[in-house]
């Protein structure tokens, strides 16, 4: 699919993920309840985060009891983040460039008894946590698909969908691997309808290796789509 039909698909399916039917204001996933406010990503309409949660094994047996600091970058509801807080996690950021994707983590953070461990804050990616903060996993589902470099936003929720030349992208692989403890992952999760060339083209000039360390193959409206969960590694000369 050309670059110019995939995102305009994907800025039809933010528009679609409006509609009052696709907004219930509670939605229940993976046998919990959670919060959905007006302008933000949701989760049962796309259906990734619920991928998200799988290739990160947060279910997985032993994934309980796991410790450490976890950031999930670009945060939405915050099901991802509030997830790995109840698998063990100690302290976990969540934000978001979408200040009403910040109060809907904290909400869900709330409602799950985890806001002592959850802390949301609003900023474009790592712009607004402080410069030494590192965490032993960092994960974005980013808003992969592609929109030409020139593209404004419309709405927030926009941002959910597409990146425009992906310059997000750009600034999240070159900065993550900065913000990892020693040992600890940078991750991003991509697929199939994404440019992975463009990506990979990115990574090689940020001095960035690309790894993908799981995959997931999902039919979505009759077409075949991959999930993949990347480890983004500081290249061979940096
Ligand atoms: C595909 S959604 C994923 C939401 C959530 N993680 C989930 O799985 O349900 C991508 C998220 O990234 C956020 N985002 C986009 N650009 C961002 C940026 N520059 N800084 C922080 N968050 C950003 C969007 O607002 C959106 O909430």
């Amino acid at each position: 699919m050309s670059e110019i039909s995939s995102y305009l698909r994907s800025l039809e399916r933010s528009r679609d993920s409006m509609r009052p039917e696709h907004r219930p204001r509670v939605f229940a996933l993976r046998g919990r309840d959670w919060d959905l406010l007006e302008g933000v990503f949701a989760p049962l309409h796309a259906g990734t985060t619920e991928i998200v949660l799988d290739l990160l094994g947060l279910f997985d047996a032993g994934a309980a009891g796991r410790g450490g600091s976890f950031l999930e970058m670009g945060c939405g509801t915050g099901v991802v983040a509030v997830t790995a807080a109840l698998a063990g996690y100690e302290e976990v950021v969540a934000t978001d460039i979408n200040a009403q994707a910040v109060a809907n983590a904290a909400l869900n953070a709330r409602r799950h008894g985890v806001d002592d461990r959850v802390l949301t804050v609003h900023s474009d990616l790592f712009r607004e946590l402080p410069a030494g903060q590192r965490f032993d996993t960092i994960v974005w589902s980013s808003p992969y698909v592609r929109a030409p470099e020139g593209y404004r936003f419309g709405v927030d929720l926009e941002r959910a969908y597409v990146d425009p030349g992906y310059a997000a992208h750009r600034r999240y692989l070159a900065e993550a691997p900065h913000r990892v403890t020693d040992g600890g992952r940078a991750l991003l999760h991509f697929s199939s309808r994404g440019d992975m060339e463009g990506l990979h083209r990115i990574a090689d000039e940020t001095g960035r290796r690309l790894e993908v360390h799981r995959k997931h193959a999902v039919l979505d409206r009759g077409e075949v789509i991959e999930h993949y969960l990347i480890g983004i590694l500081p290249g061979e000369s940096a």
